[in-house]
């Protein structure tokens, strides 16, 4: 299939690499205008081995020519990078968008009318010690579905992703997923960041009050968007996550150290916006939400 992937941070790049393995036409799209790179990559049973992989960049007749854009910048970068592609993307050419936090989709859909859109989100796990050396560090899940209309037929590109990188499924209410994924990163991103520590570090007594508060307060919501949940299922699947990926610092964690905007506002914001629509308090996460945006100011003022 001719591939576009637009985004090659850590998870971006896995997945072009993964894809590629399948023989897939993989081009990425890229903040510069090179024409070329090359990635090397790391797998998960060989992190002292690394494999070179040569990609196309930024061909516009690519572009066209592409059956799949994977779009896999931050959230708040999702609609500035989308639209300078528009004018070289088929309207049948289907586009997944894979990023932490919900928010994107109304503002996607309005962008993009026509095509099939999807939306994926995975717990594989994935570091980038530098711009073009990419180490996969950890297995995890990978769920996609429609958001609209147009991509209810597509449930096939979530094979493509399976055979790439398993397991990967399509689930028909993608926004419960997302939901599940929201909850586990409300509770790992602030407080690592925050506290600049790996993810491991929030097994310490000392986070079981914060993330009891947190887990509590996202089941509320989500139980009342509708999608079934209980504080202690979100709690255990915290727990999962942070022993699973318990030697990575998150995503919140780099863009803090590393002077970045976060995406606070598509995961604790989107949060405590939706707990007011229901009137129901999340003084946890508003506090956590306030807390990043803080940082955020003292680093961009
Ligand atoms: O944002 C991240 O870093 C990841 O989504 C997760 C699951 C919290 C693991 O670090």
């Amino acid at each position: 299939m001719n591939i576009t992937l637009l985004g090659a941070g850590a998870i971006g790049a896995l997945w072009a690499i993964k894809l590629t393995q399948q023989q897939h036409n993989l081009q990425l799209w890229t903040r510069n205008s090179e024409t070329e790179t090359t990635l090397h990559f790391s797998e998960l049973t060989s992190s002292t081995t690394t494999d070179n992989y040569h990609f196309n960049c930024n061909d516009p007749h690519a572009l066209a020519a592409s059956e799949l854009l994977i779009v896999t910048v931050k959230a708040f970068q999702v609609i500035t990078a989308l639209t300078p592609l528009l004018p070289h993307l088929s309207t049948d050419c289907v586009v997944v968008i894979m990023h932490n936090g919900i928010g994107s989709q109304q503002q996607v859909q309005q962008l993009l009318p026509h095509n099939p859109i999807i939306y994926a989100t995975t717990s594989q796990a994935a570091f980038k010690p530098t711009p073009t050396t990419i180490q996969h560090t950890g297995l995890g899940q990978t769920w996609l579905g429609a958001i609209n209309e147009q991509a209810q037929a597509q449930s096939h590109i979530a094979g493509l992703f399976n055979a790439a990188l398993s397991p990967s499924q399509w689930h028909t209410t993608i926004y419960q997923p997302l939901w599940q994924k929201l909850a586990i990163n409300c509770a790992i991103n602030p407080l690592t960041a925050i506290n600049q520590c790996s993810n491991g570090d929030l097994a310490h007594s000392c986070y079981h009050s914060p993330l009891d508060s947190i887990c509590f307060e996202v089941a509320q919501v989500m139980t009342a968007e509708g999608f079934s949940t209980t504080p202690q299922q979100l709690r255990h699947q915290v727990d999962t996550v942070i022993k699973a990926t318990a030697n990575n610092y998150s995503s919140m964690n780099r863009d803090i150290y590393h002077h970045r905007l976060t995406e606070i506002d598509y995961i604790s914001g989107y949060l405590v916006q939706q707990a007011q629509r229901h009137h129901i308090n999340t003084p946890v996460n508003q506090q956590l939400w306030q807390a990043i945006k803080h940082r955020e100011s003292q680093d961009h003022e």
